[in-house]
């Protein structure tokens, strides 16, 4: 398509519109050619629910999950490989990882070079990554589907290089990520070492057999008795994200930020609330702004967008509760960059960085529980009734010296 002629303005007018049409972008575009559904909404109870579509270009059938504030940043979808199947051959210069929801079946990976095909097994809740631009198959040999959540860092490489070609038929071989002696590369590892920048749990590991099961070290940032890891998958360093399980019965002090955090849940089952920092407050309901919360029920294979905005100038808070007897634990699915950047993006190198249990008033955006709104502990302790499950929050958190306690066991 030819551009039309350019006209200057002439005085004093101003060249162009001051209010204009928003195009698609090329990930959109790229989106809409795949053919399959796209669901949009702030969350949903199960991602397996949603209705799928004969995929071309994987193979078996899938559903687009572009939730709000995930657009153009992050791209995920839930996948069905039917019975005695495969996928495509599959490659893309862009990070990738899957959470498996159900069924059995094994991943070969190699290189474009060939070499030998490396390959791992899977199961209900395995969680693996596949370097970036490395080969991949994904075979259930069982006579059950399998089904297994995907994301990616598709949209932002597909708006970066608008390159169908440099993306899909890319011959390097990311040797710093999928080289060396490869024979243990999916050997799961176990050994917990601390962020570099943050000093929380970190571990290096391209395949966690049982994400669901798994033990998760203390971490106490969130909520008391939170636990959390940050995968560290295949030299990824766009798609970060966490781990985190809260004790059943127990909930997070709000916090708020910019949106893309996408929450999915692997263990038990809650609910969220997240409304726009500015416009609500801390205290919604007692403000009379509670039409601006927005909730979320969701169990396993659910999820939610934290802070669901498509303004890249707002912020969100947002509050998780485990609302069953059973712990609650998430999957930070869609991560933010910040992690893959070792904590670099924003300011200048030394500069002092509050980090997420940080508290309004010290320089972070979490509530404090003895500061946040009567409403939420109240509606709380009501769900819990309902679902026969107990209130689990020591009381001493709802006092302003609670508030200041860093460390708490079970
Ligand atoms: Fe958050």
């Amino acid at each position: 398509m030819t551009a039309p002629k350019y006209v200057e303005p002439s005085g004093d007018q101003k060249a162009g519109y001051l209010h204009y049409r928003r195009p698609a972008s090329p990930w959109e575009i790229f989106q809409k050619e795949e053919g399959l559904p796209v669901f949009k909404g702030i969350g949903m109870k199960d991602s397996r629910d949603l209705p799928r579509a004969q995929w071309q270009r994987y193979g078996g059938l899938a559903t687009y999950i572009q939730l709000f504030g995930t657009n153009n940043d992050t791209g995920m979808y839930c996948w069905e490989i039917p019975s005695r199947s495969a996928s495509k051959d599959i490659k893309h210069f862009y990070e990738e990882r899957f959470i498996v929801l159900e069924g059995r079946g094994t991943t070969e990976v190699w290189k474009n070079s060939g070499g030998t095909k490396t390959s791992f097994e899977w199961q209900p809740w395995s969680v693996f990554s596949v370097p970036i631009n490395a080969n991949f198959r994904v075979v259930n040999a069982s006579s059950s589907p399998a089904i297994l959540l995907g994301v990616n860092m598709a949209p932002l490489m597909i708006n970066m290089f608008q390159s169908k070609s440099y993306i899909f038929a890319n011959p390097y071989d990311f040797e710093e990520r999928f080289g060396g002696n490869l024979e243990d590369y999916w050997k799961p590892a176990e050994e917990y070492e601390a962020h570099p920048v943050q000093g929380r749990a970190q571990l290096t590991t391209n395949l966690f057999p049982d994400a669901q099961n798994c033990y998760l070290p203390l971490d106490n940032n969130r909520a008391p008795g939170y636990r959390w890891v940050y995968p560290q998958m295949v030299g990824n360093t766009m798609l970060g994200g966490f781990i985190a399980e809260y004790p059943a019965g127990r909930y997070n002090k709000a916090h708020h930020h910019g949106s893309g955090a996408v929450l999915v849940c692997m263990r038990g089952a809650g609910y969220s609330i997240t409304w726009p920092a500015d416009k609500g407050g801390l205290t919604p309901w007692k403000d009379g702004k509670d039409d601006l919360v927005l909730w979320q029920d969701y169990g396993k294979g659910g999820m939610i967008s934290a802070a669901p905005t498509g303004n890249p100038r707002e912020t969100w808070f947002h509050q998780h509760f485990a609302c069953s007897k059973e712990p609650f634990r998430l999957f930070n699915f869609t991560g933010g960059s910040s992690f893959g950047t070792g904590g670099s993006r924003g300011g200048s190198e030394g500069d002092m960085v509050a980090g997420v249990g940080a508290e309004v008033g010290d320089g972070g955006s979490a509530i404090p529980y003895h500061l946040e709104d009567l409403f939420v502990r109240k509606h709380f302790e009501e769900r819990l009734k309902k679902e026969g499950a107990e209130f689990q929050m020591p009381e001493e958190v709802y006092t302003e010296a609670g508030a200041n306690i860093k460390v708490m066991s079970d």
